[in-house]
């Protein structure tokens, strides 16, 4: 079932837990992720950077599929279609295309501009019953194109955007997209605590899921935490699933080469990534 974000993750803050996104490139991961959800009752957010919506065919194709796939597959659960990482533009395009959710990354410009434009996102998005996340303090790592230097959000700013009436707020604490590296120190714990007291009660959003530990991540979520992102976790599992299968000469083998089979142990890898995240985010059975 098509909705916002909005509920779900009001509902993820009050019972302590997190609902997780995971960003999807085609059809093969957007089907593994729906399906996991259904079977565990659990709400989910699929994620949709601007390369990703290109990489498809763009933002209609993508709203498109996500829509009749989750009517023919019959799924119940809460599902979002989330714009992730959005430009002003992109955002503008995904509330055209459809999409549940937007993100309006201005984590970028000076802090009066990332106000301007959030405060109009929010008014369009919100006459359409778009959830709305906007961005303090950039993620560090490198996601298409997307790159942020790892800041820690300042409290003050995160109050400034969070009272522009958005609907989630992703707040750098020392997290990075991609691999963590062997001398990341962790999360700011500290800067999450100032942050969560300073916006009230909004739900927050971690990004960069992929590789924190289960310790930080329960951490995180009795701080405020609400939305979990996970995108290079899957890409991952993915690729060696994948890697797997031709390595052990399979897609030679009989009708092997059939994309139907070729894709499969990367499918059912992508469907395992989900079920852990999802039990680990605490977001089973919470449908
Ligand atoms: P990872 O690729 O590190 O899991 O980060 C995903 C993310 O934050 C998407 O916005």
């Amino acid at each position: 079932m098509l909705v916002n974000a909005r509920d779900m993750l009001i509902q993820a803050r009050d019972g302590h837990y997190a609902v997780g996104q995971f960003n999807i490139n085609n059809l093969e991961w957007t089907k593994a992720i729906l399906l996991t959800a259904q079977e565990l009752n659990s709400p989910v957010i699929l994620g949709v950077s601007e390369g990703a919506g290109k990489y498809m065919g763009g933002f209609k194709t993508v709203a498109a599929m996500v829509k009749a796939m989750d009517e023919s597959l019959g799924i119940t659960v809460p599902v979002a279609l989330h714009l992730d990482h959005g430009t002003y533009e992109g955002a503008k395009a995904c509330l055209a295309a459809g999409f549940t959710s937007i993100m309006f990354d201005g984590s970028h410009y000076p802090i009066e501009e990332n106000v301007a434009k959030t405060t109009e996102l929010v008014a369009l998005a919100h006459e359409m019953g778009v959830s709305v996340e906007a961005e303090v303090g950039a993620i560090g790592g490198e996601e298409d194109g997307v790159i942020g230097a790892g800041e820690v959000a300042d409290p003050a700013e995160c109050a400034k955007i969070s009272a522009l009436g958005i609907d989630f707020l992703a707040a750098g604490i020392g997290n990075i997209h991609g691999k963590y590296p062997a001398n990341w120190k962790g999360l700011d714990f500290v800067a999450l605590d100032a942050i969560h007291n300073s916006t009230d009660t909004i739900p927050l959003v971690l990004h960069g899921g992929t590789g924190i530990p289960a310790d930080m991540i329960q951490k995180a979520i009795n701080l405020g935490v609400s939305k979990i992102n996970v995108n290079t976790e899957c890409q991952l599992a993915f690729a060696a699933a994948t890697r797997a299968y031709i390595e052990a000469g399979k897609d030679q083998q009989g009708k092997g080469f059939d994309p139907r089979k070729l894709l499969a142990p990367g499918f059912e890898a992508i469907k395992a990534t989900v079920k852990d995240k999802m039990e680990l985010f605490g977001s089973v059975g919470k449908a």
